[in-house]
């Protein structure tokens, strides 16, 4: 199984318009933090056959990076390899991407029921023309053939979380955390290989049921948005702690690498990475801290082949 990083950033990106924190600064001038785009994997389903997971903001630039995304070069026709596009949750960083997704160009869109009546409820999505656009829903916990020859299926599966940040209401706040078809993982098994990968951009905490989930995987792509649960706090960045954003911190007795250190994994890498993320500088004590317990930090154009 091969899956291509589009995008290792969480939302904002790395630079982020509007930031001049150290890792914006250091990514914007040419420092040791490289620059990032905005949370999207690419998976090989078969020759010339891709499925994205989540539509980047970034995705023109991301795309245009990707060779194997290209139509193909035989001269005048429109194409392209990438036969579906899954959804995690309605997020401003993996839905806006769609919106360049437009001119008629036939693909697969999968998410589960909430994520797609929040498309249909905003009438822009409507760029994206049924008549070459299938909208599908992704149904919990129930395996699904993807597009391509044949060799993989996915699994989506609901972790804690919560609505994207523009649907919050009180109503909602007080489920934050809860599962639900709001924020998904996805399992994608190779039926020819035998491999097994979990995706899992965006979560709220760490518990029996997920460690279960992951446990065996062959890669695990995990959310990495925050290292410190309060960082965006001190930093002077936001008043919201990575938990109230739906992210679990990597450091704390209850944090992800406190949390999946006694799961069975093939490689562990952390996606989604938000520019507040000491991680991101190399020479950090946070980013020796990661390595030494075996996780990577994915960047964009990361290959991974399990
Ligand atoms: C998140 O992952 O928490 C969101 O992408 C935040 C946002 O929409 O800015
Ligand atoms: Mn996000
Ligand atoms: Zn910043």
């Amino acid at each position: 199984m091969r899956i291509t990083v589009l995008g290792a950033s969480a939302g904002g990106g790395l630079p982020q318009w509007n930031c001049a924190c150290p890792n914006c600064q250091s990514a914007r001038t040419g420092g040791e933090v490289l620059p990032r785009t905005q949370s999207a994997l690419a998976v090989a389903a078969g020759d010339r056959r891709w499925v994205l997971v989540n539509a980047s903001p970034d995705i023109g630039a991301q795309l245009r990076a990707t060779p194997a995304l290209w139509p193909a070069s035989d001269g005048g026709q429109r194409g392209s390899p990438i036969s579906a596009v899954l959804l995690t949750n309605a997020d401003v960083d993996h839905i806006a991407g769609l919106l360049t997704l437009r001119e008629s160009q036939p693909f697969e869109l999968c998410a589960t029921p909430s994520v797609l009546e929040t498309l249909r409820a905003n009438r822009v999505f409507d760029a994206l023309n049924a008549d070459h656009v299938t909208r599908s829903p992704l149904e919990l916990d129930h395996s699904r053939p993807l597009p391509g020859d044949g060799r993989l299926t996915v699994t989506p599966f609901a972790v804690p979380g919560k609505v994207a940040l523009f649907l919050e209401t009180p109503d909602t706040l007080a489920r934050s955390g809860a599962r639900s078809e709001d924020t998904i993982g996805l399992e994608f098994r190779d039926a020819v290989s035998g491999t097994r990968a979990v995706v899992i951009p965006g979560c709220a905490d760490i518990d029996d049921e997920l460690k279960t989930r992951i446990d065996g995987a062959d890669v695990l792509l995990f959310d990495g948005t925050v290292y410190n649960d309060d960082e965006m706090i001190t930093a002077g960045l936001s008043q919201k702690t990575g938990r109230r954003m739906g992210h679990v911190p990597m450091a704390g007795l209850d944090g992800s690498l406190a949390g999946l250190a006694d799961v069975r994994v093939g490689r562990r890498v952390f996606i989604h990475i938000n520019n507040s993320n000491p991680v991101l500088q190399p020479s950090s004590g946070a980013a020796c801290v990661v390595a030494d317990v075996g996780w990577e930090i994915a960047f964009d154009g990361m290959d991974i082949t399990v």
